[in-house]
């Protein structure tokens, strides 16, 4: 598949079971690595939390032939010491038989546009620390670690309005 043969589009709600399909394999992947997070993604929470009034996230579908390779999703955030609008990468994946051919590349450079047309300076994301295969595709696009930041949690109990 050339670059030119991939075409990124906004995701809507008729690719949430591909889109949960793709976060099924990314998931069985990261428990392969030791991640024991207790996975809840799946394609009815997609519809639930990325669409409707208050969406919590936006999403980004790579196709290769019209067939969705691999998927992305993202929020807003933002630094107030830069007085910076940021985009968030929430998850990424792209499908094995369609890696190393730009997909990847091609849904960062989509983030980089929303992010962009937001009016926003800077995407940044997390990886997890046993992710080699990871740690390298984000090094290959030029991106660098926060080293000086620690991401810190706090658990809350959700009360839907
Ligand atoms: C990481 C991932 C999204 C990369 O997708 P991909 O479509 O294979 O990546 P691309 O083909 O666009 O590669 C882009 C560049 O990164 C490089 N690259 C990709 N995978 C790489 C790897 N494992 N090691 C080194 N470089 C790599 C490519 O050589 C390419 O460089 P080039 O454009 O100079 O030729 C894909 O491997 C994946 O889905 N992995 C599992 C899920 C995951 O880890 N997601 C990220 C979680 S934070």
């Amino acid at each position: 598949v050339s670059p030119s043969a991939i075409a990124v589009r906004a995701a809507g709600p008729a690719d949430a079971a591909r889109i949960a399909e793709l976060h099924d394999r990314f998931k069985d992947y990261l428990r392969s690595l030791g991640d024991d997070t207790d996975f809840k993604f799946d394609a009815r929470v997609y519809l639930r939390d990325g669409f409707g009034e208050h969406p919590a996230f936006g999403g980004l579908v790579a196709e290769c032939d019209g067939v969705v390779a691999g998927y992305l999703l993202h929020h807003p955030a933002y630094d107030v010491d830069r007085a910076m609008r940021q985009l968030f990468v929430a998850d990424l994946f792209v499908e094995e038989r369609f890696r190393g051919r730009g997909v990847g590349r091609a849904l960062m450079d989509g983030a980089a546009e929303v992010c962009s047309r937001m009016g926003g300076g800077e995407v940044l994301w997390t990886v997890f620390a046993p992710n080699r295969l990871a740690h390298d595709f984000y090094r290959g696009l030029g991106a660098e670690y926060l080293a000086d930041l620690q991401l810190m949690r706090l658990a809350v109990r959700p009360r839907p309005a």
